[in-house]
C-alpha cells in the first residue's frame, strides 16, 4: 500500500497551456491509489476538456459554482470537507491573486476558502508576471498562511521567453504530494538555526563584495526540518529565495550582521546548521561616499571577518549541536575533517565544487565527516538531499 491509497485529493485546475501536464499528474496520483477529484475553472475549460479529466481522473469534474446537478452530485461545500488536500497546478497569476484576496467567485475560489485541507500552489505563467512584485507579494502572502508552493521551474515557456515560471514537472509535483503524505511530525519540541545565502561586504555606499551562494540547499535544509515540525530560525544572506512555510527568516547583509544574530540564536537552539557562504575578509574602511574613478589601479584594504560556525562550535555554555559546511576544490576530505577539528564541529558536509556546480544548481551531493564516522549521500535535488541531510543530522544530535 502506498503513502497515497484511499487519500482524497482536489485537483484544481486553473487557465493555462500547462494544463495539458495535469493529466498526467492526475494519471500518476490515480496509479498510487488516491482518489482524484478535478475542479476546473472557466478559463482551464479553454485548455483542457472535461471528458478527458473525467476519464482519467474516474470521477466527474466540477466546473460551476451555480450548477444545480453539479451541486447535487457533490456541493462545494461538500467537496471543500472531502478533501485531504487540494492542489491548483497550473495556478495562474490571476488565481493566486484571487486567493490571495479571499475572492469566491468561481467553484475553486470559493472552495479554496470553504477547506481546511492543506492547499499546494504549481505557478505557471510567463517569467514577467511571475517575476511583478504584485505577483511576488501574493505568494508571499499565501505563503505566510500556509499555503505552500511547488515550483515553479525556470526555462523555456509556451510564449518563446525562457525564465522562472514553467509549471513544476507532473513527476516532481507528484513527489512533492507524495513527500506530504510521508512525514510525520516527529520532530516538535525541537528548535534549529540555519545560516544560509551569501553575506555582502560594503565597499561604499554603492558598491560590495559577494558570491555566487544561491541560499537554495540552506532554505532546502530549513524546510525539511519545519516540515517535521521542528522550530526553525533561518538566518539569511540577500537571495531571491521564498521564506519555506513555517519557518522564522531574519535577513542580514554582512558577516558582521550574521554574526551577531547566529550568535544570539545559537545559543537559543539545539541545532545550528552554518549553510551560509559567508566573506572571509570585508573592507578594512568602508567609503562613506561613492570612491570615485581616478588611477589606473587601487587598492582596498581588507580585514579578516568573525568565523560564525568556529563560534558557535567553540561556545562554553549552551553550546548547540553544531554543523558545518565545507566546499572544496580538491583534498575534500582532508580539508572537510581539518575545519570539523579547528571549528569543533559535531559534523561537516563537504562538497566538491572543483566543476563549479554547485553554487546555484539544483542539484548536488554531500559527504559527511563527525568525528566518530563517515557517510555520504548521492547526487540528488537539494530538496531530497535535504531530507537526507536532516535524517542524519538528527541521528547522530540523538547520539550525542
Ligand atoms: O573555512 P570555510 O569558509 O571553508 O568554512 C566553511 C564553513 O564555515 C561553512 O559552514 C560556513 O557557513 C562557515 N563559515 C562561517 N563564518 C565565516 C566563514 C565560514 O560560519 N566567516
Amino acid at each position: 500500500m502506498t503513502t497515497l491509497q484511499n487519500k482524497r485529493i482536489v485537483m484544481g485546475i486553473t487557465g493555462g497551456i500547462a494544463a495539458y501536464k495535469t493529466i498526467e499528474l492526475i494519471r500518476l496520483l490515480r496509479k498510487a491509489g488516491a482518489e482524484v477529484r478535478t475542479v476546473l475553472t472557466p478559463a482551464a475549460a479553454e485548455f483542457v476538456t472535461p471528458l478527458t479529466l473525467q476519464a482519467i481522473s474516474g470521477n466527474p469534474v466540477s466546473q460551476s459554482l451555480l450548477d444545480p446537478q453539479a451541486e447535487l452530485a457533490m456541493g462545494h461545500i461538500e467537496l471543500a470537507k472531502w478533501a485531504e488536500l487540494v492542489v491548483i497546478a497550473p495556478a495562474s497569476a490571476d488565481f493566486i491573486a484571487r486567493l490571495n484576496v479571499g475572492m469566491a467567485n468561481d467553484l475553486l475560489a470559493t472552495l479554496c476558502l470553504a477547506t481546511s485541507a492543506p492547499i499546494f500552489l504549481a505557478p505557471a505563467m510567463n517569467q514577467q508576471m511571475y517575476a511583478q512584485s504584485v505577483t511576488q507579494h501574493n505568494i508571499q502572502s499565501l505563503q505566510q498562511r500556509g499555503i505552500q508552493l511547488i515550483g515553479p521551474n525556470s526555462g523555456e515557456q509556451a510564449c518563446g521567453d525562457v525564465g522562472l515560471g514553467r509549471m513544476s514537472e507532473p513527476q516532481e509535483i507528484f513527489s512533492a504530494l507524495l513527500q506530504h503524505f510521508s512525514v510525520t511530525q516527529d520532530l516538535v519540541g525541537l528548535n534549529v538555526a540555519i545560516t544560509a545565502g551569501p553575506t555582502q561586504e560594503a565597499i561604499d555606499p554603492v558598491r560590495y563584495i559577494s558570491n555566487h551562494s544561491s541560499g537554495k540547499m540552506g532554505f532546502a535544509i530549513a524546510a525539511a526540518f519545519a516540515q517535521r515540525g521542528a522550530k526553525v530560525t533561518l538566518i539569511s544572506g540577500p537571495v531571491n529565495l521564498a521564506t519555506p512555510h513555517q519557518v522564522t527568516r531574519i535577513d542580514v547583509l554582512s558577516a558582521q550582521e550574521m554574526w551577531q544574530i547566529a550568535l544570539e540564536s545559537a545559543v537559543k537552539n539545539h541545532i545550528f546548521i552554518a549553510c551560509a557562504a559567508v566573506a572571509d575578509y570585508r573592507v578594512a574602511e568602508v567609503a562613506a561616499q561613492k570612491i570615485k574613478k581616478s588611477g589606473d589601479e587601487m587598492q582596498l584594504r581588507l580585514v579578516k571577518n568573525p568565523d560564525i560556525v568556529s563560534d558557535v562550535g567553540h561556545l562554553a555554555e549552551n553550546r548547540p549541536f553544531t554543523v558545518g559546511f565545507a566546499a572544496e576544490t580538491q583534498q575534500v576530505e582532508q580539508y572537510a575533517q581539518d575545519k570539523l577539528a579547528r571549528k569543533k564541529l559535531d559534523m561537516i558536509c563537504a562538497n566538491d565544487v572543483s566543476n563549479g556546480q554547485v553554487f546555484g544548481a539544483e542539484q548536488n551531493a554531500l559527504m559527511l565527516f563527525w568525528p566518530q564516522g563517515s557517510a555520504s549521500l548521492a547526487k540528488t535535488t537539494k530538496t531530497q538531499l535535504a531530507i537526507q541531510l536532516v535524517n542524519k543530522i538528527v541521528e547522530r544530535y540523538k547520539a550525542k
